[in-house]
C-alpha cells in the first residue's frame, strides 16, 4: 500500500514521480429498472448490481439504513461454484416414478458452473473495498451500525481502511466468529476456525440492545447492585446475601455459533452464513421501528447479499430489508427464498451499461470465447493483458480487458493508459506494431487521446475499443416451444420443447473433461444426456397474466426443485412436474428460468 494515499473520495495514485487522481468520480449513478414487484410495493428492495452502484441509487432516493451487514468477497483465492441440478424428465416422469422411493440427492446429476471469482492482488482488493466501503458509510443513517464480515487473511488489513473511513473512536468490536463444527485442516499450525467481524458505528449514538444467550451451566451468584458508581451485594431485610440462579449471560466478543446449515435451509450457495449469526447482529443493532409511534421500520441492508441471509433473517424480525448483489444467482436466490416466506418486496436491476453473462466471472470467461482470435497465456506477454490475437499486416497483437469484477478498471483512465505506454508497451517482449485497450467507460475521450498522442514513445498503436458492443453479443436466449389452452378451469400451458445452447454447451464441456478423466484416471464416468424435449434444463415457470411488456407480474409460478418436485407460487408440494403450468387468466407472457439462472420472457401470442 505505499505508493497510495488517500483523501476523502479521492485515491492518488503515484507513478513515475507524477501523482494522478485515480478515483474522483465518487459514486457513478445509473438507471435502474424495476424488475418485478412481489406483493404489495414496499420498502424491501432485491437490488441486482455493483455495491457501489446500488449506494449511488439509494443515495439519489434519500433512502438511509439503520444497519449494515457485509460479507464481501474475501480475498481467499477461491473461485466458488454454484452446482447445477438437472432436473427430472417429465416425459419420463412414470418411469422415475416408480423408482422414486431410491432415488436420492446424491443421483442427480450435477455440474457446476462458476458463480464469482475471489482472486484478487492485495492492494487492488483493498482499493475496491475502500470505494465500497465509502460508498456505504454515505447512506448510513447517524445511528446506524456496520459489521463486516472478513477472514483471518485480510481481516486486519481492512480493519486500517475502516478505521480510516469510520474513524478509530467509531471502532465498537472485534466479533471472533468460532466455529467447531468444521473438518479439522491439519498441517503444520493450528486448525482456523474462525472468522473476523468488524463493529463499527457512523456516530456516537449508535442502536446497541446486549445479546442474551443461555449459559452452559446455571450458576447461583449473590445479587448485586451498583450504588454510586461501585458494586455492592443485595441484602434481605436480615442482613443475608440473595442468592440468585443465574441461567444466561450476556454474550461477548466471542460468538462460538456452528456454521453447518440444516439441509432444509441450504440454498445451494457456496458461502451461505447461518441464519443464528445474523439473527445476533440483526437484534443486536436494531429495532423494529425507527420511532416511537411505530411508522417507520428500520432498515437492515447488506451489499454482498448472496443467499440473502441477510434479508431472510431482517424479514423474520420484521424489519425492513435491501439485498443487493452483483451475481444473477444470489438475486434469484434470494427472490424464490422470500416468496416462499410471502415477503413483499421490489426486485430492481442497475443498468450500468455492461450486460453480464450471469456474473462478472463468467462475464470474463465468456469474453475470452467471444473476441475473435483471441489467444490466452501466450509467453512473453504478461498477465496485464488479457491475451493476443493475430492480425494479418500487423502480427501478434495483445489485448487489454478490463477485469469485471473490480469497479476501478471499468472506467479507462489516465493512470490506466499510463501503465499502458510507460509501462507494459515498453515491456513486451513480442515485437508488436498495435495493441488494442478494451474500455466500458472513459473517464474523459479526448483528454485520454491526447495522453496517448503526446506520451506514447513507442512506435506501437494503441486501439481504443468499446467492450459494450462485445457484450451485447455475449447473452443469447434460449428457446421454448409451448401451447395454451382453454380448460372448464382456466388455461393450461405446456412446454413441449426447451433449447438452451449455453447449457448444452456447458455439459459438452463437462462430459468432455468427466470422459478424459476417466481415461486417464480410471474414474467411472457418466456422461449427462439431454432428452429430445430438453424439460430437464428447465427450473422456473412463471406465466404474467396481466401485462406483456414492463414491469414483471408473476400472476402464477412453478419451481422444479431439485428432486424434481414443484415448488408452486413457493409452497412446496409432493408431486412430480408435469411439463405444464395452469392459471386463471389467460397468460400474457412466460418467463422461463433455466438451470444455470438464465432466465427468457416470450410473450403469449
Ligand atoms: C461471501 S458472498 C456473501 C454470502 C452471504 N453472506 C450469504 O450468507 O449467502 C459474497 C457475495 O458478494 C457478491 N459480490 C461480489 N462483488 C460484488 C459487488 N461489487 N457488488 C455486489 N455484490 C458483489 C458475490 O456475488 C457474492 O454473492
Amino acid at each position: 500500500m505505499d505508493n497510495i494515499t488517500r483523501t476523502q473520495r479521492v485515491l492518488r495514485y503515484r507513478e513515475n514521480d507524477k501523482v494522478y487522481d485515480r478515483i474522483k468520480r465518487g459514486m457513478p449513478y445509473y438507471e435502474v429498472e424495476i424488475i418485478e414487484t412481489v406483493g404489495k410495493p414496499s420498502e424491501n428492495l432485491v437490488i441486482r448490481g455493483e455495491c457501489i452502484s446500488a449506494c449511488a441509487y439509494l443515495k439519489e432516493q434519500g433512502i438511509k439504513v439503520d444497519l449494515v451487514y457485509i460479507d464481501p468477497p474475501f480475498a481467499s483465492g477461491a473461485d466458488y461454484a454454484k452446482k447445477v441440478y438437472l432436473r427430472r424428465n417429465p416425459k419420463l416422469a412414470e418411469k422415475v416414478a416408480a423408482a422414486e422411493q431410491q432415488m436420492d440427492i446424491e443421483e442427480l446429476k450435477a455440474f457446476e458452473e462458476k458463480m464469482y471469482g475471489d482472486i484478487w492482488q492485495k492492494e487492488d482488493y483493498l482499493n475496491w473495498m475502500y470505494e465500497n466501503l465509502l460508498a456505504i458509510k454515505s447512506i448510513m443513517s447517524e445511528t446506524a451500525s456496520i459489521y463486516v464480515h472478513l477472514d483471518t487473511k485480510i481481516g486486519h488489513y481492512v480493519k486500517i481502511l475502516l478505521d480510516e473511513i469510520f474513524g478509530e473512536d467509531k471502532f465498537i468490536n472485534e466479533i471472533i466468529w468460532h466455529y467447531e463444527d468444521k473438518f479439522a485442516t491439519g498441517g503444520k499450525r493450528l486448525d482456523k476456525n474462525h472468522d473476523t467481524i468488524f463493529l463499527y458505528s457512523n456516530d456516537e449514538d449508535y442502536i446497541f440492545n446486549p445479546i442474551i444467550i443461555p449459559k452452559d451451566e446455571t450458576t447461583k451468584r449473590a445479587l448485586r447492585k451498583k450504588v454510586d458508581g461501585k458494586t455492592v451485594e443485595v441484602r434481605d431485610e436480615n442482613g443475608n446475601k440473595i442468592i440468585v440462579e443465574y441461567s444466561e449471560k450476556k454474550a461477548d466478543d466471542v460468538w462460538d455459533l456452528g456454521r453447518t446449515i440444516s439441509k432444509n435451509d441450504l440454498r445451494d450457495y457456496a458461502t451461505q452464513k447461518p441464519e443464528p449469526l445474523l439473527e445476533r447482529i440483526i437484534t443486536a443493532s436494531s429495532n423494529e421501528y425507527r420511532d416511537e409511534e411505530k411508522t417507520e421500520k428500520m432498515i437492515v441492508a447488506d451489499f454482498f447479499g448472496g443467499s440473502g441471509v441477510a434479508a431472510m433473517v431482517a424479514n423474520r424480525l420484521g424489519r425492513n430489508f435491501i439485498h443487493v448483489d452483483i451475481g444473477i444467482n444470489s438475486i434469484q436466490t434470494v427472490r424464490d427464498t422470500l416468496i416462499a416466506s410471502k415477503a413483499e418486496f421490489q426486485v430492481l436491476e442497475i443498468k450500468d451499461g455492461v450486460s453480464l453473462f450471469r456474473n462478472p466471472q463468467q462475464t470474463m470467461d465468456k469474453l475470452a470465447t467471444i473476441i475473435p482470435g483471441l489467444q490466452r497465456n501466450v509467453s512473453g506477454i504478461s498477465n496485464f493483458w488479457f491475451g493476443v490475437v493475430t492480425e494479418a499486416k500487423l502480427g501478434t497483437v495483445p489485448v487489454y480487458v478490463p477485469n469485471l469484477l473490480n469497479t476501478q478498471e471499468k472506467v479507462l483512465d489516465i493512470p490506466t493508459i499510463n501503465t499502458i505506454i510507460n509501462q507494459e508497451l515498453q515491456n513486451l517482449e513480442v515485437n508488436a506494431k498495435k495493441v488494442i485497450v478494451y474500455y466500458i467507460d472513459i473517464d474523459d475521450p479526448k483528454a485520454v487521446e491526447k495522453f496517448i498522442k503526446e506520451n506514447n514513445a513507442t512506435e506501437i498503436e494503441v486501439e481504443l475499443k468499446d467492450l459494450k458492443n462485445l457484450l451485447h453479443e455475449i447473452v443469447i436466449e434460449d428457446i421454448v416451444e409451448f401451447n395454451t389452452t382453454k380448460t372448464k378451469e382456466g388455461y393450461e400451458t405446456e412446454i413441449t420443447k426447451f433449447i438452451s445452447d449455453r447449457l448444452i454447451q456447458k455439459i459438452n464441456e463437462f462430459n468432455q473433461k468427466g470422459n478424459l478423466q476417466s481415461l486417464t484416471k480410471g474414474k467411472k464416468f457418466e456422461p449427462i444426456s439431454i432428452s429430445e424435449e430438453g424439460l430437464e434444463l428447465i427450473e422456473l415457470i412463471s406465466l404474467d397474466c396481466e401485462n406483456s411488456e414492463g414491469q414483471w407480474h408473476s400472476s402464477t409460478e412453478v419451481k422444479i426443485d431439485k428432486l424434481g418436485y414443484v415448488i408452486k407460487d413457493g409452497t412446496k408440494t409432493k408431486e412430480f412436474w408435469d411439463g405444464k403450468i395452469t392459471s386463471d387468466k389467460k397468460p400474457k407472457r412466460i418467463k422461463i428460468r433455466n438451470i444455470s439462472g438464465d432466465e427468457m420472457i416470450k410473450v403469449v401470442e
